[in-house]
């Protein structure tokens, strides 16, 4: 207790909402996000992308990439979402090597757009405190007037914590205690208009206060990606946005139903969103083709480094990758399934095949209940053309966008 005539905030932990939950329609049923563009080469972890590689892979050089957002802005996308990523996987690609910082790139794409969220990735665990982040957001608000939102993940890899420094293990669900009481801090930082102090279990602040406040009110918006029970329930929790994945369509059936029973339970609106990889192309045939040069083609000594840096986590939903496997093409342990699923796409949902196919399928995602679709493209500028010239016009006619 530090006696600093200041007061000091009774809650620490979540939920807390004070002033509500910002509202979050943009008017589109299906809300989309232009996703990974800051990322060499995505979700592609292929060596095709050496073929062309400024448009396959680095595409985040902020002179293509700012193109690349403002088209996305101008097609309707409402956001523009980074990939969190430091290290990358390696291999003859370098696969995620290069990467424009998720944070502050936010800021740079608010003068440059106008309609779009414009969205950064903190990874909390890493040693941020909360007031940085209040201010860093505080500040991009204001820049973007009132159109920046904060994904927050919790960090789970062992070579990206020992990048800064931190060689101890973390439990896992008590990274998502800390990311609470990190969010209710924030919130608090948000909210407050008078100087104030926390003591929480993980983070405290003596006198702080954040002026000016953001421009959105009540504040920004908050998203979490994960995928566990933990995670899920953080999210519902404590954000606005419960970033996730599944293995199929019935896969996500059902964590959409977990997550509304938990809202309900919580008495808080989430939206939820997921991420996907397109390959679209004229015809089902053309893009089962290039799919298949891509796959041919993957950069194994890449996708074996993810595999290793993310050891005993289930990531991406693809198993915990400490599971071993049956030595896949000489790599010791990597699952065949680990390759299949992770190399092209991430296992996220792949929209590959025709404007017609991708269509459908991206109606599939939104009737089992994603309300926010983030898309990473193999092709990002010829992808945001085919989007405006093709998928749009279905999605248009399918009810899915106006
Ligand atoms: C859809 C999705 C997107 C993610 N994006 C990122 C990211 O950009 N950067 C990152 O470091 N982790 C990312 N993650 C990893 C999560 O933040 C989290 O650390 C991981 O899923 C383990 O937590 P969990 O056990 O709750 O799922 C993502 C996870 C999911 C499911």
């Amino acid at each position: 207790m530090v006696n600093n005539g200041f007061r000091t905030v009774e809650t620490t932990r979540g939920p807390f909402d004070p002033g509500g939950q910002p509202d979050l329609e943009t008017g589109q049923p299906l809300q989309l996000g232009f996703f990974g563009w800051n990322v060499r080469a995505g979700m592609m972890a292929s060596k095709a992308v050496l073929t062309d590689e400024a448009r396959l892979a680095d595409y985040w050089v902020w002179e293509r990439s700012s193109k690349l957002i403002k088209l996305a802005e101008e097609i309707g996308f409402d956001y523009q979402v980074p990939f969190g990523r430091w290290i990358g996987g390696g291999g003859a690609t370098n696969f995620n090597g290069a990467a424009l910082d998720f944070l502050a790139s936010a800021a740079a794409t608010a003068p440059i757009t106008e309609k779009m969220g414009v969205i950064s990735t903190a990874h909390i665990t890493y040693g941020f405190h909360p007031l940085h982040i209040a201010k860093f957001g505080a500040t991009i608000d204001h820049i973007s007037n009132g159109r920046w939102g904060l994904n927050i993940v919790s960090g789970y890899q062992a070579q990206e914590r020992a990048a800064f420094g931190r060689l101890d293990p973390l439990d896992h669900d008590e990274a998502y205690d800390m990311a609470e009481e990190f969010v209710v801090l924030m919130k608090h930082l948000w909210h407050e208009k008078e100087r104030f102090n926390f003591e929480g279990d993980y983070y405290q602040s003596y006198g702080a206060i954040v002026a000016p406040g953001p421009s959105r009110s009540p504040r920004p918006v908050l998203m979490n990606a994960g995928g566990s029970p933990k995670g899920i329930d953080f999210a519902v929790r404590n954000v606005d946005v419960v970033f996730t994945l599944a293995p199929s369509l019935e896969g996500y059936r059902d964590k959409v139903a977990q997550i509304r029973d938990l809202s309900t339970k919580y008495n808080r609106k989430v939206k939820i969103a997921t991420m996907s990889w397109a390959l679209i192309e004229a015809t089902d045939e053309l893009a089962a083709e290039r799919l298949a040069w891509y796959q041919d083609e993957v950069d194994l000594e890449a996708v074996y480094g993810y595999y290793q840096a993310l050891a005993g986590i289930d990531t991406f939903g693809a198993g915990d990758s400490s599971a071993k496997g049956d030595d896949y093409e000489g790599y010791p342990g990597l699952p065949r399934e680990f390759v299949e699923t992770f190399a092209l796409g991430m296992t996220s949902p792949r929209l590959c095949g025709s404007p017609e196919t991708v269509a459908e399928k991206i109606r599939a995602l939104h009737e089992v209940g994603i309300e926010s679709l983030f898309i990473n493209f193999s092709d990002p500028q010829k992808g945001l053309h085919q989007m405006q010239d093709d998928v749009l016009p279905i999605l248009r006619k399918m009810g899915i966008r106006n």
